[in-house]
């Protein structure tokens, strides 16, 4: 078992129901909108999960890439999105594979705490080639070392208050804990940056990255990096 099957559907217990889920993918899909420049930009979403609010972000797009490693989420998305011309679902490989210079937009978010550090690294030098000259290479949601667990936990409580699933998320907190999250949080392990090592991981691989002023989602304890070709 790894962090791709745990976030293949029968594992993933990280929504504590589909209110949650799609409010949750709906915020992200609005904070990334945001970021979208104007003019029929070529967006690549990586490792974007059940992205259930996506064609918030093709709406705004020229085209949207969603790159999926988890096999069954992947035909979901496939399914899901059949319908929508500007949006194609890919493997990972399959994006590793495209011309260099392919995109106005890369987005990495929540993902590379699932990562091993150089597997990371590698990532990152793959999305560097992918970018155009003038594009825009987004790292959301970094997880910095200290109480990661415990301000998280906090995060989702609030978030479920805020959005009418305040009891679902403490039964979910408790299934959590119950789950394979923490045996494979001990096993293959989450990886952590503050925001100094984030920084020079992104300047390792040719970016020059900043930290943006809000992290995109609900958990305001993480953080987001805007990095463009150095
Ligand atoms: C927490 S979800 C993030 C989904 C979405 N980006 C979001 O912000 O809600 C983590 C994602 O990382 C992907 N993932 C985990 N390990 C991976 C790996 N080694 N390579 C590529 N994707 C991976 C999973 O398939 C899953 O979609």
């Amino acid at each position: 078992m790894d962090w791709i099957s745990f976030y293949d559907f029968k594992h993933s217990v990280i929504y504590v129901n589909e209110r949650h889920r799609d409010v949750h993918y709906k915020t992200i899909a609005e904070d990334i909108r945001a970021y979208v420049p104007p003019g029929g930009a070529n967006v690549m979403d990586y490792g974007c999960g059940e992205a259930t609010s996506a064609a918030l972000v093709a709406e705004a797009s020229g085209h949207l890439t969603m790159v999926e490693a988890a096999p069954n989420v992947r035909a979901a998305l496939t399914a899901r999105y059949a319908g929508n011309a500007k949006i194609s679902v890919m493997t990972p490989d399959e994006a590793a594979a495209m011309p260099a210079g392919s995109f106005d937009l890369i987005i990495l978010h929540s993902v590379a705490q699932y990562l091993g550090d150089e597997e990371l690294d590698k990532l990152l030098v793959t999305f560097h080639r992918l970018l155009k000259p003038n594009g825009l290479f987004i790292l959301g949601d970094i997880v910095p070392p200290a109480l990661a667990a415990p301000a998280a936990a906090f995060a989702l409580l609030r978030f479920g208050a805020e959005n009418g699933f305040f009891w679902a998320a403490v039964g979910g907190l408790i299934r959590i804990f119950v789950s394979d999250y923490f045996k494979l949080k001990n096993t293959v392990g989450l990886s952590h940056y503050d925001e100094a090592q984030a920084l020079a991981k992104l300047r390792a691989a040719g970016f020059k990255p900043e930290r943006a002023k809000r992290n995109i989602g609900h958990n305001q304890q993480r953080m987001t990096f805007l990095a463009r070709l150095a």
